[in-house]
């Protein structure tokens, strides 16, 4: 039993606003629910009538019996009232299809919060407002207003867009693909996608999740629940909005607030969503999910009846990342025995333009019970003296008989190949027109058992890194004071005491507000040390002669901060000075970067890699979420990806850097920006890394109010 069944499996559905009028949504609805099949009871809300589409109507939800659902179809202007009525009649589910609420703008928002104000009264749950409505095959319940239900499957297909779930229910009439749920999300204003991710992957006939998306909404709570739906089910999401004016487009669709693009793709990949880059791929990874059996591991073979497609093939499987199986040498005898002696018996398997089924049933079963074969893909084109529907029944039979391994069949035509289409679409046989197609769906079939397989390897090895009680009363009271003199870029002093109180290695910078005081601090610090000035304004410091490197004696220091004060303020009179940072010379070690910024729907997020003079030009950055970083297996991973990495490892003769000693660093920062929500931005640069140790020169940070 699952905590959405009053909505996919009611006992009674309510539709308010039913009419007998087909031009109208009530009346679609009622038709959908009658003949989808739905057993239990269905109660048209209509005061004007005695009878909708032969059922007896009631004139308001008040006079229906027990509800455990509403649709409701009529105009935005009584759907307060009618939901008001509905939550004291005891309905336990809303799904709102009327539109002109958020998407029209503030007051349609208005609306939109006073609706769901509503629903948490009475206690209410609600799909839309501004959607389809819902469907659940198995049940069998249509309540929605689509043209027709899907057929009967084990994909469940969430959308934001209600066009998008049309488009796709009729082009499944075509394609014979068949699903377990449609989800019409609409303006999410109370159940969103990860309600309905949760309950699909706890729900029995679904076998994947297919969801398209315009942005998420609670981006913690979606990673905690995609993170664990999708080590029960594969997650397939499309997200629109990955470029700027696509972003831009999504949010005046439905008034959603688009989050940056990297934090999605961070955010999937952690929580093992895979991600599809367009309605194509979507479908095509479904039908492979939905149909095949697990992949275990990533070495394919290709069996084509002519050349071309063939490389094609092999082209598509070595740029994906798979790998082009070896056969075994008793799979190569076998193949040399019983082929023409011009057939490629090496993998791709060759079969010939002239091949009969059973050369094709032959080559298939050969490659299938080699143990160096993981997956096989068939390829066939249309050979004047070829039957498509041997072949497939070859492939169907043979998938039985090998039930452990997926068989992507690319039947490359059209119309001399239908029969045969149809035949593997009937037998659940994932079928493409193009060999990159089932590359591609292929890859996504090995990237899930892979996540999975690394989950419960991860698992075994896990290891949190116990929680750094960094001083936290000296950072509060650095932040009281920043804002207090309403700054929110921290001074170099301040930045390194909050490195310090979390245990972040850091070169101290030390401030100085006389001559004086340089010299004292410069006799504690040790020589030589650098200079620079402190001032809000000036950020290319060099420029104004505002740094200086190198200095050995408490006079010179007494006498450069003289002499870079009178500078500064001579070169720009108006920037406010608060002295001059005093810090110790460090040592030459490769120059790395730590960077956060803040993302709106899942938090901070952290970059690492390359720093000092070559951020920019090499961009060798690596993100995670800092939610993710208290794994250190994360943090070696995150390493991993960079050329950075290869560079502290020891690259050409160099020593081997203090890797345990940047992970630290990483993670505490990770640390401090989580505990931390007023730190906006935060930017280590450089940090070096050492033999032994490791050492931040130059942290900024920018904090903001918190309301
Ligand atoms: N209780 C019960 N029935 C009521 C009612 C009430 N309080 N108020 C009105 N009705 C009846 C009407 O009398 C009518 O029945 P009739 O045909 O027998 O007269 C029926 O409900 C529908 O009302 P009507 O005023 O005809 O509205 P409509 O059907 O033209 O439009 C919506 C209603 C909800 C379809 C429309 O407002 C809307 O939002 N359309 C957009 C929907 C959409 O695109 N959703 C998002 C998809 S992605």
């Amino acid at each position: 039993m699952s905590k959405l069944d009053f909505l996919f499996k009611p006992n009674s559905v309510a539709v308010i606003g039913a009419s007998n009028n087909e031009q109208k949504i009530g009346h679609a609805v009622i038709k959908n629910l009658v003949e989808c099949g739905y057993q239990g009871t269905i109660v048209p809300i209509n005061p004007k009538e005695e009878k909708i589409f032969g059922l007896k109507c009631a004139p308001s939800i008040k006079d229906a019996g027990q509800i455990d659902t509403a649709v409701i179809t009529v105009p935005e202007k009584f759907v307060e009232d009618v939901a008001k009525e509905c939550g004291e009649s005891g309905v336990k589910g809303l799904i709102v299809i009327t539109a002109g609420f958020k998407e029209v703008g503030h007051e349609g928002l208005k609306r939109e919060k006073r609706l769901r104000d509503i629903c948490t009264t009475y206690h209410m749950r609600m799909l839309g407002p501004n959607c389809v409505g819902l469907i659940d095959t198995h049940t069998p319940l249509n309540a929605s207003f689509t043209p027709g239900t899907p057929y009967q499957g084990n994909i469940a297909f969430i959308s934001q867009s209600g066009a998008m779930l049309m488009s796709i229910l009729d082009w499944s009439f075509t394609s014979g693909i068949g699903f377990s749920q449609f989800v019409s999300l609409g303006n999410k204003a109370n159940l969103n996608e990860i309600d309905f991710v949760k309950n699909a992957a706890e729900e029995t006939n679904t076998k994947v999740i297919l969801c398209y998306i315009e942005d998420v909404v609670e981006g913690e709570r979606f990673l905690k629940t995609a993170s664990e739906a999708s080590k029960k089910k594969p997650i397939i999401i499309l997200k629109s909005g990955a470029s700027a004016s696509g972003a831009q487009a999504a949010s005046s669709h439905t008034g959603a607030l688009a989050g940056s693009d990297t934090a999605y793709e961070i955010a999937f990949r952690q929580s093992g969503v895979l991600r599809a880059q367009n309605m194509n791929e979507l479908f095509e990874l479904a039908v492979a999910f939905s149909r095949s059996p697990i992949s275990h591991g990533d070495k394919v073979a290709i069996i084509t009846n002519s050349g071309g497609p063939g490389i094609v093939a092999t082209d598509a499987v070595e740029k994906s990342g798979l790998s082009i199986a070896r056969f075994q040498k008793e799979t190569i005898e076998l193949m040399q025995n019983n082929l023409p002696p011009e057939a490629n018996i090496y993998n791709p398997v060759d079969v010939l333009g002239d091949a009969r089924p059973e050369r094709y049933h032959f080559s298939l079963e050969a490659a299938l019970a080699d143990n160096n074969v993981d997956n096989v893909i068939v390829l066939l084109t249309p050979a004047a003296i070829i039957d498509s529907v041997e072949v497939a029944q070859s492939i169907i039979e043979l998938q039985q008989k090998y039930y452990h391994k997926p068989i992507l069949a690319v039947y490359m035509g059209g119309k001399a190949l239908e029969d045969g289409v149809e035949l593997l679409h009937e037998n659940q046989i994932p079928t493409y027109t193009f060999p990159e197609q089932a590359v591609n769906a292929l890859q996504g079939l090995v990237n899930y058992a892979r996540f999975k397989e690394k989950e419960a390897k991860d698992k075994d090895q896990e290891k949190q890194e116990p929680v750094y009680q960094g001083d936290q009363r000296i950072i509060k009271s650095i932040f009281y004071d920043a804002l207090k003199e309403k700054r929110l870029v921290l001074r170099g002093d301040e930045t390194s005491q909050i490195a310090e109180a979390y245990g972040i290695p850091v070169n101290k910078i030390h401030l100085a507000r006389s001559a004086q005081e340089a010299k004292s601090i410069s006799e504690t610090i040790g020589y030589p040390l650098v200079m620079k000035i402190s001032s809000p304004d000036i950020i290319h410091k060099s420029d104004v002669g505002g740094i200086k490197l190198g200095l050995h004696s408490a006079e010179e220091v007494e006498k450069t901060y003289e002499r870079m004060i009178k500078h500064v303020k001579n070169l720009v009179p108006e920037a406010p000075i608060f002295g001059v940072e005093l810090q110790k010379m460090a040592e030459d070690g490769p120059e790395l970067i730590i960077g956060m910024t803040k993302d709106v729907q899942f938090g901070p997020m952290i970059a690492f890699g390359l720093g000092g003079i070559y951020v920019n030009l090499i961009e060798d950055v690596s993100f995670r979420l800092a939610s993710a970083l208290t794994s250190r297996l994360e943090v070696d991973k995150m390493i991993q990806e960079t050329k950075a990495y290869t560079l502290l490892k020891g690259y050409r003769g160099k020593k081997k850097a203090d890797l345990e000693a940047l992970k630290t660093t990483i993670q505490r920062t990770a640390q401090l920006v989580m505990d931390f929500d007023e730190i906006n931005e935060m930017d280590m640069n450089p940090l070096r890394v050492y033999q032994q140790g490791a050492l931040a020169l130059d942290i900024k940070i920018t904090i903001e109010h918190l309301l």
